[in-house]
């Protein structure tokens, strides 16, 4: 499976996975979830509570509008591909008045169109920025720093939302640092778990909002859960099998290194644009700075269909690629290296990518595998 997420998972965490479901209102449940919930701080690099929820990343992504806003309030959101789109229509469904600034799928969030937007806001009525840091549908990656520094420039009050469900873990990212007030995040990419876990991790000024926000909420309620998750426990039932699993992906981060883990991906990723390169296709993204670390979607040469591609890279191959998504529909197709992956994985990904190009007689140049493994065995 290499698709960017879910992503495939490790042994260690497939057996921490497969304990007995115990009693979430026991002394054993209650030392676990304390555990992963500190852990999970490590992880987004912040001392402020992380919520956890029996969830897809969606329920992530809603959960936090539902806990900051009021109807009608204003938000400034990115188009940077189909899950910035996705995000933008969870937000209009539930009244916000969106800004959604367009954009070609083939860059980041602009930092000077931020500054822009919000020194035009003199009466600062935008109440949150929304940008996705990885765009999982183009292996584009926002400057969140960059983003930070431009409202800080604007000298806005607005709160910045980041949806980090293809970064967490796998790109730098730091939550207190970069001053954000809620990141979004769940368990199938990074982490290495499967689907079912969605996270925000919450600032106090994002905290302090929700005391008077007015959208309707219930199950995504952070009150509810910040005030029992200091004793372990939380307001329904939890995910438990999923919370031995994230014990055991937190440990395995921790034990690498979270920068050494940022380093694996970027290397990884950078090996595979070299591969890229030397087929002589074409990367979606434009800007070098800007291309992910977690992902890589290729552009299909004209008149051939990125689905087909990937069809018959399934079939002889048994490897699933990761298809396009929205307007990309056919036209690329998605190379996932994040989570639990290394240098021979790779290998294993290019070449059959390589040999599915000749098998399919897809207009290309051979030896993007052995550009691959130069650099990889150079560095
Ligand atoms: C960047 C990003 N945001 C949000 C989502 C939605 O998450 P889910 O499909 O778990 O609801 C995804 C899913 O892949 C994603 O990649």
């Amino acid at each position: 499976m290499q698709i960017p997420g879910p992503t495939n998972v490790p042994d260690r965490v497939l057996r921490a996975l497969s304990q007995p479901t115990i009693d979430h209102r026991g002394p054993e449940f209650s030392r676990l979830a304390r555990e992963v919930l500190e852990g999970l701080k490590l992880i987004f690099k912040t001392s402020s509570p992380v919520v956890l929820y029996p969830s897809s990343g969606t329920g992530a992504w809603e959960a936090a509008l539902v806990n900051t806003l009021s109807p009608g309030d204003k938000i400034l959101m990115f188009e940077t591909g189909h899950f910035a789109t996705l995000w933008r229509n969870v937000a209009v469904r539930f009244g916000l008045d969106v800004d959604f600034v367009p954009g070609d799928w083939r860059h980041g969030v602009d930092p000077a169109i931020v500054e822009a937007k919000l020194c035009e806001d003199r009466k600062q009525e935008i109440k949150a920025v929304a940008v996705v840091h990885n765009e999982t549908s183009t292996g584009v990656t926002s400057r969140v720093a960059e983003v930070r520094k431009a409202i800080d420039r604007a000298r806005h009050p607005t709160l910045l939302m980041v949806d980090t469900i293809s970064s967490l873990a796998s790109i730098n990212y730091r939550h207190d640092e970069w001053g954000v007030d809620v990141t979004i995040g769940c368990s199938q990419k990074g982490l290495m778990l499967p689907p079912g876990l969605g996270l925000n991790a919450v600032s106090d000024k994002a905290l302090a909002a929700s005391k008077s926000a007015r959208l309707p909420k219930s199950y995504w309620d952070w009150d509810a859960m910040i005030d029992l998750n200091p004793s372990g426990f939380f307001p329904y039932t939890p995910a438990t099998n999923l919370l031995y699993g994230l014990r055991e992906s937190i440990q395995m981060l921790l034990e690498e290194g979270l920068e050494r883990v940022f380093v694996r991906h970027r290397r990884l990723a950078e090996a595979t644009r070299r591969a890229v390169t030397a087929w002589e296709l074409e990367l979606l993204c434009l800007n070098p700075e800007e291309c992910s670390s977690s992902l890589t979607a290729v552009l299909m040469p004209e008149g051939y269909d990125a689905d087909e591609f990937r069809k018959l890279v399934l079939q002889k191959f048994n490897m699933s690629l990761g298809n396009g998504l929205g307007k990309l529909k056919g036209k690329v197709f998605r190379i996932g290296h994040l989570g639990d992956f290394n240098e021979l994985m790779l290998a294993g990904t290019l070449s059959g990518i390589e040999m599915g190009l000749a098998l399919a007689r897809i207009p290309f140049s051979k030896g993007g595998v052995t550009e691959a493994l130069d650099y990889l065995s150079s560095q």
